[in-house]
């Protein structure tokens, strides 16, 4: 989709040349500052009963008199925040998704420029409007034809404008892609499909990409992910992606991606209800490769590195049993209590992996674990730190996006939960505080770099009736990097 910012004043809009004019009222203004064509349109539609002026309302209006735009749609904002303009926005797509708009230009009253988060709030919401998964369902209706959205600017802020709209553009291009990668299911979207994944992506976008295979892993002695990827028929990967984007010499800021393709629990099954949307287990995987797409398209003066650890968790003869003790990458031992609690496994040799790269900062993002959906629900992905500037870059991050995190407690206290008889550590530390005890057993292996963990488990899909991926953390991750550059 083409997006761009186009400098025109208020007195103009109704000439616009577009299929549908989308304008954004602000709730409770007294005043729009609409041309006389549109203030009447607005008067006439609120005399009429038809529109409120009250926040999430919006009206259509087809051939609109005194407007060159064969289509017109009024959309309200409970203010000139980003978060209310994405849901006037999501209105007023949704009101034009299913007709014959190709080029919508959108008109704000009252706010002069757009910042990153309006225009990510714009991007998002058009994108969101046309995604259509199709891979394993051709028959689904085909995307809605918009595929051209102008913004119109006051001209001073013109240039600003067209910035923000390209990174927002590159960001919701990463978004489609971490997507469309986590809603294939399991017997499509495998560990070497991921590989190919990453393969295509450096070959589109210009980054090296480096796949090692179960051979490579045993010889490094990944013993860990190693005894998760055992009971599958399906051959792991371990995967490096990596952007070049500033001198050799600078240390690389590195993203590491949980990418269990399937979670059945293992030996310690989970239950059959809702065991579909552990495809979405992979969903940390696909934002790496989101995030590396947006970056290699923006090319930022940094280096960045993904790391995705790929495999299925699944019961079977020679699948790790409960009790079995592994010795991890770092050579600290492991006591596998629970075959579910497979996540942390794999992580923890790709972040004891990662300290080659001496990197300047690590990221992990992982649908790890269900506990933190119970803590957050599904507006803030988790956030774990022992670092506070990090902590406060990422969720500034964040904000800046639409995209949220919440920070969590990370402290020595949690540790007792994680004591072994029998290794160095348990892989479990029991239900209460679940989320944290995961990242505690996390940050055993992160001590020689700065290191911060994105629990998603909330945040990387929707179930029910919506039910798909949703493409974050891919824009809290690429506004985080983007920083990292300036
Ligand atoms: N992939 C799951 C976490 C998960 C569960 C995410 C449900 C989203 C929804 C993870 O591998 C897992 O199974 N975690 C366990 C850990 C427990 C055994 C300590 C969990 O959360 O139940
Ligand atoms: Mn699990
Ligand atoms: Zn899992």
């Amino acid at each position: 989709m083409d997006f761009r910012a186009i400098a025109s004043a208020p007195a103009l809009w109704s000439e616009t040349p577009c299929d549908a004019l989308v304008v954004i009222l602000l709730a409770d203004a007294k005043d729009h500052g609409l041309p006389a064509a549109l203030a009447g349109l607005l008067d006439d539609a609120v005399k009429a009963g038809d529109l409120a002026l009250k926040a999430g309302r919006s009206l259509y209006v087809h051939r609109p008199a005194g407007v060159r735009a064969p289509r017109l749609v009024w959309s309200v904002a409970a203010n000139d925040s980003a978060k209310a303009l994405r849901a006037a926005a999501q209105a007023a797509f949704q009101a034009l998704k299913a007709g014959g708009a190709r080029h919508v230009a959108v008109a704000r009253c009252g706010s002069a420029g757009i910042e990153a988060g309006h225009a990510q709030a714009l991007v998002s919401t058009a994108h969101d409007a046309v995604y259509v998964y199709r891979h394993t369902k051709p028959s689904a209706v085909p995307a809605p034809l918009l595929s051209k959205v102008s913004v119109l600017v006051d001209k001073l802020v013109l240039k600003a404008a067209q910035h923000e709209l390209a990174q927002a553009a590159a960001i919701a291009q990463g978004m489609a892609l971490a997507r469309e990668c986590a809603n294939r299911p399991g017997n499509h979207c495998t560990p070497d499909h991921l590989a190919q994944e990453a393969r295509k992506l450096a070959r589109d976008h210009g980054l090296k990409v480096e796949v090692l295979d179960r051979k490579a892993v045993e010889k490094l002695g990944m013993g860990a992910f190693l005894a998760v990827a055992q009971g599958s028929e399906q051959p792991l990967r371990f995967i490096v992606l990596r952007y070049e984007g500033a001198r050799k010499a600078e240390a690389p800021h590195v993203l590491v991606g949980k990418g269990i393709t399937f979670d059945t629990g293992g030996i310690s099954i989970k239950p059959a209800g809702e065991m579909d949307e552990m495809k979405f287990d992979m969903s940390g995987a696909a934002s790496v490769l989101g995030t590396l797409r947006a970056v290699a398209q923006l090319k930022p003066r940094i280096n960045v590195i993904g790391v995705i650890p790929a495999c299925e968790n699944m019961p079977d003869g020679r699948a790790v049993k409960p009790g079995d003790v592994v010795t991890s990458l770092s050579g600290q031992t492991i006591e596998i209590l629970n075959t579910d609690a497979e996540g942390r496994l794999i992580l923890c040799d790709a972040l004891t992996y990662v300290e080659r790269f001496k990197p300047a900062s690590v990221i992990d993002i992982a649908t790890l674990t269900g506990a933190c959906v119970i803590a957050l629900g599904h507006h803030h992905t988790g956030l774990f730190t022992a670092d506070d500037d990090l902590a406060q870059s990422l969720v500034a991050s964040g904000q800046e996006a639409l995209d949220p995190c919440w920070r969590m407690p990370l402290d020595e206290d949690y540790d007792e939960a994680l004591k072994s008889n029998f290794a160095d550590m348990g892989n479990v530390g029991g239900r209460a505080g679940g989320a944290i005890t995961a990242a505690m057993f996390l940050r055993k292996f992160t001590g020689k770099y700065r290191w911060a963990h994105l629990d998603i488990a909330g945040t990387a899909w929707k179930s029910g009736a919506a039910k798909g991926a949703t493409g974050r953390p891919v824009a809290l991750l690429t506004r985080y990097l983007l920083r990292q550059a300036c």
